[in-house]
């Protein structure tokens, strides 16, 4: 069912974890399956220094959210927020269409572990609430 890009990503998966002392983190939940993803995000003058990931969830939703945690670090924040789903998808060479809506977590939780990023840097209040996508 999966390519072997897909496979090797879930089953050796990069950035595992919570990055240590984050500036932005994302919290989401996906509406029809339950599944949750958190990515925590390390910025420094608005470029991505570390981003890692904790996954509730298949196969799918671990090899995108390892691949997306990989494709932002050294991103500038606005290059990360244009990151679609779509491109890490593309990134491991597809996934089944029944599976698709899975790497749609990663693309939510990177935004809005940026949302945290920006709200914090303007004074507001750290994310706690798990956005449904
Ligand atoms: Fe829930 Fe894949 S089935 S994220």
């Amino acid at each position: 069912m999966y390519n072997e890009k897909v496979m090797d990503a879930f089953q050796n998966p990069k950035n595992v974890g919570e990055v240590e002392n984050y500036d932005g983190l994302g919290k989401v939940g996906n509406a029809a399956c339950g599944d949750i993803m958190q990515i925590t995000l390390k910025i420094e003058n608005d470029i991505i220094t570390d981003a890692k990931f904790k996954t509730f969830g298949c196969a799918a939703a671990i090899a995108t959210s390892s691949t997306a945690t990989e494709m932002v670090k050294g991103m500038t924040i606005d290059e990360a927020l244009k990151l679609t789903n779509k491109a890490v998808v593309e990134k491991l060479e597809g996934l089944p269409p029944q599976k698709l809506h899975c790497s749609v977590l990663a693309e939510e939780a990177i935004k809005a572990a940026i949302e945290d990023y920006e709200n914090k840097k303007s004074g507001g209040t750290a994310a706690t609430e798990i956005k449904t996508v």
